[in-house]
C-alpha cells in the first residue's frame, strides 16, 4: 500500500534550493557556491557533470579546504564526455542536459551512517516524502550501507536493492560511480522514488527499470578510490562522501507532478518558448528539447563556451543546432532561440547572479548561431527527406512503430531502437560537412522517424576527411607527470631567487633519480620563485642552478597540480640528483615584461567596461613578456575612437603611478569589496585581491609595484575570436616602443618607394588609388564586350529539358564571380523560358552561377538547383530564386554535376 502523494504546499524551486543548504549547513557543512561548467584546468573532464567537480582535487588529497563538509547546489550539464543525457532530452521525463544538482560531502569526516540518515531524515522529515515510496539500491557487496537502509533507518528489505555487476566488468556501470575515466570514484547508493503504479515502468533492478515509474532521485557516492588511467585503483587518503539530487526530480515529486518538464521552472520556460515558436500544443515535445536546451546553451556562453568545430564548443553548437532544427520542426523559419535567453536570466538569474548582466552578450552570440545554421537547415533537411525516402525504397521495414515516442532509453543513455531502416554513413556526413548538421540531429529526425544512422559509415566517411581536422566534439587529454611527492611553496612573489632543493626529476616525462646533461626534463622544487602559468600569465623561465657546477634551463612552468610546480627545460651542463640543493633563478626581464604586460591587463579590462559597457566580460586572456591578448564578450568591432578612449584611461592611469595593493581574504569579503572574478578560474577559500590604478580584480598573478612601471600602453591590434567575442592586444614598456619605432620605419620605407616624404604619403596613395579605379573602370568595359561576344556561341548550346524549357548548363573559361552572375543573366534574358547554368574553375575550386527567367520561377528555385549541385561537388552555397551562386571543391566532378542539372529541372518543370 503506498500512502497518498506528499500533503499539499506547493514548494517552489527556489525553496527546495534553499530547504537544501539550510539543512546541511545546521549539520555543519560550508555552503559552497556553483562552480562553472568548464572545470577550473582540469584537462580530464569536459564539463561539471556533478556537484563534487569543484572538490576533485580535495578528494585525491592534493588540495585543502578550511571546511570539511560542504553543500551546494551546482550547475551540471551531461552532454559529451563521460556522462552524456543529450539524446534523451525529449524522449523521458526526467533527462536533462542542463540541470541543478544539491550536493552534500564530507572530506574524511563522516561516511555512509551519517550520510544515509541525513538524506533519510531530509527527505521524509523536512520535504516530507511519504517513506513508503523510498527504494534504495546498494552496491553489490556493500554491506554496510545494506545494513544502515534495512536496520539503522528501517527500509524494509524488499525496498532495498543489491545492484552492480561482480561477473568481470566490475565498475562498469550501476552503483559504482565515476567523475570520468580517471580520478575519484566508489560505490554508491541511490535512493529511488516510487510515482505510483499509474506510471510505467519498475522498480530498479528489474527489466522494466527504465521507465519513469522509479526515479533516482539522490545518489550517495562513498568516494574512496582514484582510478588510474590503467584501470586500477588506488585508495583516496580518507573515505569521503559525495552526495547528489537532481533538483528537478525533486521538484517534480514535491510540485506532484510525473514529469520534470511540469514542475514551476520549467512550466515557465515551456510557456516562453512556445511564445516565440508559436506553437499552439503546449505538450509537444519539441517544446521540451528547446526549454531543455536553452538552459545548456546560456549557462554555457556564460561559462564562456562559445559555438565552435571542436571540444566543448562543439558540444554547444549541438545543443543549440538540435534546439534549432525542433523549433524548425514546430515552423520556426527565422531566429527565435536567442528569445529566450531573458526567460532564463529572470527564472534563475537570482540564483545564478552573473546570468541577468550577460542576457545581451548571450542573446548575442545565440543570434548569430541561428542565422548562420538557418542558412543550410532548410536545404540539410530537404536532403535527409530525399534520403530517407530513397533509402527507403531499397530498405527492409523491419518494425514501423520504432521511433518517436519509443522509451527504450538504456541507463547509459544509449538507445536500444533495434529498427533496420539505416540511413547510409556518407550522407550524414555529408550532411555533418556541408550543411552543418551534427551528427545526434541528423540521427534524432531519423530517430523521429523510426530510422537509424549508420555510425560506422560515417565514422569512415569522416576518418577520410581527417586532413581537414574538424573531427568533431573530440577531446584531448593531456596527461602530467607523475607525481605524488610533498607540495612545494612558491615565494615568487616576493622574491626571485632562492636556495632550495631538488624534490624530483624527470627525463622526458619519466621520472629518475640522476639526470644527465643534454637531457630535455623537468624539476621540481622544495622551493621555487617560478611562477607557474595561470590566469592567462605564462609561466616563468630561467635557471636553476646546482652546487657542483650544473645548470637546468628552465624554458617554462607549469602548475601540476595545486601547489605543485614544475620547471620544464634542458639541463645544459652536469647532472642533477635527487635531493640536490640548487639555486633557482628566474629570469628578471623577462618576469619584468610580463608583469608589465599584465598589470596593463587588468588596467585595460577596467577601461573596456568603462567604455564599452559593463557587458564587457572577459573571455580568456594570455600575458606573455612580449604583448598582452584579451578576449571579451561585446558584439561589434571597438572603434578607432573607443580604442583611443581606452588607450586614453590606461595610460592615465600609468602617468598616476600609484601604487599596486594586493590583500588576502575570504571569498566572500573579497565578493563585498565588488572585485571582479573571473569564470573557469577555480578559487580556493583565501583569494588575493588586486587593486592597481582604478581596477580590483582577484589574481594570482604577479605584477609591477607601481603602474607608472608599465611604461606606455599601446593597443596594437583587435579581431573577432568567435560571434560575440573580440580581441584584443597592447604592448608595454620597450614594447611599445619598438612598436612606435616599427610603424616609423614602415612609414618610411613606404615614403622612400613612393619618393615623397611621409607628410605627403597620404596625398600620394590616395591619387594612385583613383587612378586604379579608373583603369579598372577601363578594363571591365573591355571584359564586359568580350563576354558579350563569346555568351553568343554560348546559347548555341542550350537544350530543351521539357517542351519549351531551355536549358543551357555548361563550364565556361576561368572567369571571377561577377563576370559569371552578369554573363549567366544576360544568357537567361536571351532563353526567354529557361535556365543558365555556369561553372568555371577558378583557382582549383569550382565556381557555379544559376539564373532562372521569371515565367518559371514558382516551380525552379535557382538557390536551390546550385545547392543540389554545389552537394555533388564538394561545396555549398545557395541563394535567391532567381540568381544564386555557389562554389564546390572537386573539380573532377564538373560535368556529371551539369549534366545532373537537366533531370533537376525537368522533374520541376514537367
Ligand atoms: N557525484 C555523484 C553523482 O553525480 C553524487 O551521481
Amino acid at each position: 500500500m503506498t500512502s497518498p502523494i506528499p500533503p499539499s504546499g506547493f514548494a517552489s524551486v527556489a525553496q527546495i534550493r534553499k530547504t537544501f543548504l539550510d539543512f546541511f549547513a545546521e549539520r555543519g557543512h560550508t555552503v559552497v557556491e556553483s562552480s562553472p561548467l568548464v572545470p577550473g584546468n582540469d584537462p580530464t573532464l569536459m564539463f561539471t557533470n556533478s556537484g563534487m567537480v569543484q572538490f576533485k582535487d580535495v578528494f585525491l588529497g592534493t588540495d585543502r579546504r578550511g571546511y570539511v563538509r560542504a553543500a551546494s547546489v551546482q550547475a551540471c550539464l551531461r552532454a559529451g564526455g563521460k556522462h552524456n543525457d543529450l539524446e534523451n532530452v525529449g524522449y523521458t521525463a526526467r533527462h536533462h542536459t542542463f540541470f541543478e544538482m544539491l550536493g552534500n560531502w564530507s572530506f574524511g569526516d563522516y561516511f555512509k551512517r551519517e550520510a544515509l540518515q541525513w538524506a533519510w531524515e531530509l527527505l521524509t522529515k523536512v520535504y516530507g516524502l511519504p517513506a513508503d515510496r523510498l527504494w534504495a539500491t546498494v552496491y553489490i557487496d556493500d554491506d554496510d550501507a545494506y545494513d544502515i537502509w534495512t536496520t539503522t533507518i528501517g527500509l524494509p528489505a524488499n525496498r532495498v536493492v543489491r545492484i552492480g555487476d561482480n561477473k568481470g566488468a566490475k565498475y562498469a556501470s550501476d552503483n559504482f560511480w565515476m567523475m570520468a575515466d580517471t580520478g575519484p570514484c566508489g560505490p554508491c547508493s541511490e535512493i529511488f522514488y516510487d510515482h505510483g503504479p499509474g506510471i510505467p515502468g519498475g522498480p530498479p533492478g528489474s527489466a522494466e527499470q527504465d521507465g519513469d515509474r522509479f526515479i533516482e532521485i539522490w545518489n550517495n557516492v562513498f568516494m574512496q578510490f582514484d582510478m588510474q588511467p590503467d584501470g586500477s585503483l588506488l585508495p583516496l587518503p580518507a573515505p569521503c562522501v559525495d552526495t547528489g539530487m537532481g533538483l528537478e526530480r525533486l521538484a517534480a515529486i514535491l510540485q506532484q507532478v510525473h514529469s520534470n518538464y511540469e514542475i514551476d521552472l520549467f512550466r515557465t520556460l515551456i510557456d516562453a518558448a512556445q511564445r516565440v515558436t508559436q506553437c499552439p500544443d503546449a505538450h509537444n515535445d519539441s517544446l521540451k528539447v528547446i526549454a531543455d536546451h536553452i538552459r545548456a546553451a546560456v549557462f554555457l556562453v556564460k561559462d564562456g563556451v562559445l559555438p565552435g568545430n571542436e571540444g566543448r564548443g562543439y558540444v554547444q553548437r549541438r545543443i543549440i543546432r538540435r534546439a534549432i532544427r525542433h523549433g524548425y520542426k514546430l515552423g520556426c523559419r527565422e531566429p527565435f532561440f536567442h528569445r529566450l535567453v531573458a526567460d532564463v536570466a529572470a527564472l534563475m538569474g537570482d540564483a545564478y547572479p552573473p546570468l541577468s548582466s550577460q542576457v545581451d552578450s548571450i542573446t548575442d552570440v545565440l543570434r548569430s548561431e541561428e542565422e548562420r545554421f538557418l542558412e543550410t537547415l532548410e536545404v540539410g533537411l530537404r536532403i535527409l527527406d530525399e534520403a530517407l525516402v530513397e533509402n527507403d525504397a531499397g530498405s527492409e521495414v523491419i518494425d514501423k512503430d520504432k521511433g518517436k515516442g519509443s522509451d527504450k532509453v538504456n541507463k547509459d543513455g544509449t538507445n536500444t531502437d533495434s529498427t533496420d531502416k539505416v540511413l547510409r554513413g556518407e550522407v550524414a556526413f555529408r550532411l555533418h560537412d556541408t550543411f552543418g548538421f551534427p551528427l545526434d540531429l541528423t540521427a534524432d529526425v531519423c530517430r523521429e522517424r523510426g530510422w537509424r544512422v549508420d555510425e560506422a559509415g560515417f565514422a569512415v566517411a569522416m576518418d577520410k576527411q581527417k586532413s581537414q581536422a574538424r573531427a568533431a566534439g573530440k577531446f584531448r587529454m593531456d596527461k602530467g607527470l607523475d607525481y605524488d611527492g610533498a607540495p612545494n611553496a612558491f615565494v615568487g612573489y616576493e622574491r626571485l631567487t632562492t636556495d632550495t632543493t631538488i624534490l624530483a626529476l624527470y627525463a622526458d616525462d619519466a621520472p629518475v633519480d640522476v639526470l644527465e646533461a643534454g637531457v630535455q626534463g623537468a624539476v621540481i622544487l622544495a622551493q621555487t620563485p617560478f611562477y607557474g602559468e595561470s590566469g592567462g600569465q605564462v609561466g616563468d623561465a630561467g635557471t636553476i642552478l646546482g652546487a657542483t657546477g650544473a645548470m637546468f634551463d628552465v624554458a617554462d612552468t607549469q602548475k601540476l597540480r595545486a601547489e605543485v610546480w614544475v620547471h620544464r627545460g634542458k639541463l645544459a651542463v652536469g647532472t642533477l640528483r635527487v635531493g640536490d640543493a640548487v639555486t633557482a633563478h628566474v629570469d628578471a626581464l623577462r618576469r619584468a615584461a610580463t608583469e608589465r604586460n599584465h598589470s596593463a591587463t587588468h588596467l585595460l579590462h577596467k577601461a573596456l567596461r568603462e567604455v564599452l559597457g559593463v557587458h564587457v566580460q572577459q573571455k580568456g586572456s594570455l600575458v606573455d613578456a612580449q604583448r598582452t591578448r584579451f578576449d571579451f564578450a561585446h558584439h561589434a568591432p571597438v572603434s578607432e575612437d573607443e580604442v583611443r578612449e581606452i588607450e586614453a584611461r590606461v595610460n592615465a592611469d600609468i602617468l598616476a603611478n600609484t601604487s599596486t595593493s594586493i590583500r588576502m581574504m575570504d571569498l566572500a569579503s573579497a565578493r563585498q569589496t565588488g572585485a571582479m572574478m573571473l569564470f573557469g578560474e577555480k578559487y580556493g577559500d583565501t583569494v588575493r585581491v588586486l587593486d592597481i590604478g582604478a581596477s580590483c580584480e582577484l589574481c594570482g598573478g604577479t605584477h609591477v609595484r607601481r603602474t607608472g612601471d608599465i611604461g606606455l600602453c599601446k593597443v596594437v591590434a583587435q579581431s573577432s575570436v568567435a560571434s560575440g567575442v573580440r580581441r584584443i592586444e597592447a604592448v608595454t614598456g620597450t614594447n611599445a616602443l619598438e612598436h612606435v619605432q616599427q610603424q616609423e620605419d614602415t612609414l618610411h620605407a613606404a615614403a622612400a618607394v613612393l619618393k615623397v616624404p611621409v607628410s605627403g604619403l597620404e596625398e600620394r596613395v590616395t591619387t594612385l588609388l583613383d587612378r586604379i579605379k579608373s583603369l579598372d573602370k577601363e578594363i571591365s568595359a573591355l571584359q564586359g564586350r568580350l563576354q558579350a561576344s563569346a555568351a553568343q556561341g554560348l546559347l548555341a548550346q542550350a537544350r530543351d529539358v521539357a517542351p519549351g524549357v531551355r536549358l543551357l548548363a555548361v563550364q565556361v573559361h576561368e572567369a571571377d564571380a561577377k563576370a559569371l552572375r552578369d554573363t549567366a543573366r544576360q544568357l537567361a534574358e536571351q532563353l526567354r523560358t529557361g535556365v543558365v547554368v555556369l561553372a568555371t574553375v577558378l583557382q582549383n575550386k569550382v565556381q557555379l552561377a544559376a539564373c532562372v527567367t521569371p515565367d518559371l520561377l514558382p516551380k525552379v528555385h535557382a538557390g536551390q538547383l546550385v545547392a543540389f549541385l554545389a552537394a555533388q561537388l564538394g561545396g555549398k552555397g545557395g541563394g535567391k530564386p532567381d540568381l544564386a551562386m555557389a562554389g564546390g571543391t572537386d573539380i573532377t566532378r564538373i560535368d556529371p554535376a551539369l549534366h545532373s542539372a537537366a533531370q533537376w529541372v525537368a522533374q520541376r518543370v514537367g
